[in-house]
């Protein structure tokens, strides 16, 4: 039987890719470089199923096929912004993702940023390195207390459920939840949290605020100057969902006026671009996208994509079907 014929545009974990190889004609991006909206293109019209990863660009113009051979897209990573959801239905592909695997992780990162920016461990270990350290002293880089305190958190899907939970269950913090829709109150009694209506009446309630909606037109901009006058003046913004969730400019403004607290950023807008602003603001921590970064989630993310495929290729629904 002819096997199907798959690319994938990065590199993945070995022992994915050797399962790829096994199962597909597969060809593997050995150079791991990224690929442009042409190189797309041109792969939807030649293999079965294309892998990408959340950092490719398949918009408009890189789905703009006529006659693809591609019937499925199995995308590498839970979010799918970065596929053009009405190009990829025109074309009659089937879209899925990595949810579920990463989940822990990504909070696990969350809740890294959180520590990190409230207690000026990013500010403490540039001064080390760079032999600053002139020693211990009461007043050196106080930072702010977080047990107990009011984490927002915005976007209750898997990974801001895990991230309640780490922050209720390890760090005793009262819980505020803004979705779009409603939350079962099982799971919100389980971090003892509550579902406010708005992104605008959670704000002005937290000492933390952990980004965890998905990203795209929809909620760009979500947090922009006008909703980080609503946060507390001393209060933390933590982002680990997608760049564009945040306006940049104005969250640069409301840091280098100290409008509020700090912010800690795995993810940004045009990444990866970083804005040379961000670097100058100390109340800031910046991490390279790592959310997904261990070995145990970006495996299961691979072996998730083989399921979706194996299912997807024998006829039958695959699970993790998002369009
Ligand atoms: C995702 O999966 O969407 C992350 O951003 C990468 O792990």
């Amino acid at each position: 039987m002819v096997k199907p014929s798959v690319l994938v545009t990065r590199r993945w974990p070995a022992a994915v890719e050797a399962q790829l190889a096994e199962n597909y004609d597969t060809v593997l991006n050995t150079g791991d470089k990224p690929m442009s909206p042409a190189d797309i293109r041109d792969a939807l019209k030649r293999y079965d199923a294309v892998l990408p990863t959340v950092t490719d660009t398949l918009n408009a113009e890189a789905l703009d096929v006529d006659g693809a051979q591609t019937k499925i897209i199995a995308n590498y990573g839970v979010g799918y912004s970065h596929i053009c959801e009405p190009s990829a239905r025109e074309l009659g592909m089937t879209v899925t993702n990595t949810p579920d695997v990463l989940s822990e992780c990504t909070a696990d990162i969350a809740m890294t940023l959180l520590l990190m920016v409230a207690r000026r461990a990013g500010e403490g270990e540039r001064e080390l390195r760079s032999g600053n350290w002139t020693g211990w002293r009461p007043t050196h880089l106080v930072g702010t207390k977080v047990s107990g305190k009011t984490l927002g958190i915005i976007g209750f899907g898997r990974i801001g459920q895990q991230m309640a939970r780490r922050a209720h269950h390890g760090f005793g913090m009262k819980i505020v939840v803004q979705n779009r829709s409603r939350v079962e109150p099982e799971l919100l009694q389980q971090c003892n949290a509550t579902q406010v209506d708005s992104v605008d009446d959670l704000l002005p309630q937290c000492d933390f605020v952990s980004l965890h909606c998905p990203g795209g037109a929809a909620n760009r901009n979500l947090i922009n100057a006008r909703r980080l006058n609503l946060m507390k003046p001393d209060a933390f913004l933590i982002n680990t969902a997608r760049g564009e969730v945040i306006d940049e400019w104005a969250l640069i403004q409301a840091l280098m006026f100290e409008m509020i607290g700090g912010a800690a950023l795995d993810v940004f807008d045009g990444e990866p671009r970083i804005s040379p602003d961000l670097l100058q603001c100390d109340n800031l921590v910046m991490l390279p996208h790592l959310g997904s970064a261990t070995r145990e989630a970006r495996e299961a993310m691979g072996f998730r994509v083989l399921d979706n495929l194996g299912d997807f290729f024998a006829g039958r629904a695959p699970r993790d079907r998002v369009i």
